[in-house]
């Protein structure tokens, strides 16, 4: 077991560029990620924020690899995962999941509740799938009886419930959570924060958990890395991070925050 869950050295990431598809030859890529180093500790939260546009998706998207990189490196617990054949990938699947932004979308309207989160178990050919769905409802809170609810059927907060619990129920090491409060009333962003922050506790997890919001950032992560236009500026513990932000995009960053006491701006 490494301390480094994931150890990123040099990552870099091109897509074929559809705004430039041209009508003949080879689609012209762009590179979205220039060199990122970085790693996730075991047992840490890792805030990943940066502007829109910045690649916080994309980088998400490679660490649960769903996208292969171009250059660099990505170990996985000390394993070379970056140009890892689907086959290869497939039983590591289940340690690393990922929650999405939208949960009406990334939740298959027809399929009730049940269905949806034992889909990824019966997946992955895992037994007692019953007990494991029960299981995941209790940790994310929701009733048992849920599991016959359709998604139409659940209010915003109850369905990113049903998305953290459908990640979770693979018992992984790893959740990469991609703008999932975002969508959500502040009351409900609350619920969702404190759920997360209990998992983690109680299930001896490790997230990244990516957002356009420092303020949410803050609440939950101990440590920042802050992304601007596919490269990484700054990375420092919270407290460091917001007492003394050494990049000037990440006071810009802090400076868009509005302040709940102008007196005391990061007391
Ligand atoms: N499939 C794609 N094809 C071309 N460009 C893309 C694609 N996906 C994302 N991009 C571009 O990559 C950059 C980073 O996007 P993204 O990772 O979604 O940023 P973020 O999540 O921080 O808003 C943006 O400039 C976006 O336009
Ligand atoms: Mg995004």
């Amino acid at each position: 077991m490494h301390d480094d869950l994931y150890r990123i050295e040099g990552l870099r990431l091109s897509l074929a560029d559809m705004t430039q598809k041209p009508l003949f030859g080879a689609t012209p890529r762009i590179e979205i990620l220039h060199g990122l180093d970085f790693s996730v500790r075991r047992g840490e939260v890792l805030g990943i924020v940066g502007g829109s546009g910045s690649g916080k998706s994309t980088l998400g998207r490679v660490l649960v690899r769903l996208l292969e990189p171009s250059g660099g490196r990505v170990l996985f617990d000390g394993q070379d995962i970056t140009h890892l054949p689907e086959p290869a990938l497939r039983p590591l699947r289940r340690r690393f999941q990922m929650i999405f932004q939208d949960p009406m979308s990334s939740l298959n309207p027809r399929r009730r509740v049940g269905g949806i989160i034992a889909g990824p178990l019966r997946l992955h050919g895992l037994d007692g799938i019953d007990a494991r769905v029960d299981r995941a409802l209790d940790h994310v809170g929701l009733p048992r009886a849920f599991r016959h609810r359709f998604p139409h059927e659940l209010s915003g907060g109850q369905r990113q419930r049903v998305g953290i619990a459908r990640a979770i129920a693979l018992e992984p090491e790893f959740i990469l959570a991609d703008e999932i409060v975002s969508g959500l009333d502040v009351s409900s962003q609350a619920q969702v924060l404190n759920l997360l922050e209990g998992l983690v506790r109680d299930l001896g997890l490790t997230l990244a958990f990516i957002s356009h919001d420092l303020s949410v950032i803050r609440r939950l992560c101990s440590r920042i890395l802050v992304l601007h236009q596919g490269r990484i500026v700054e990375q420092a513990a919270t407290a460091a991070l917001f007492a003394a932000p050494q990049a000037a995009y990440t006071r810009e960053l802090l400076d868009a925050i509005p302040l709940p006491d102008p007196d005391q701006p990061w007391a």
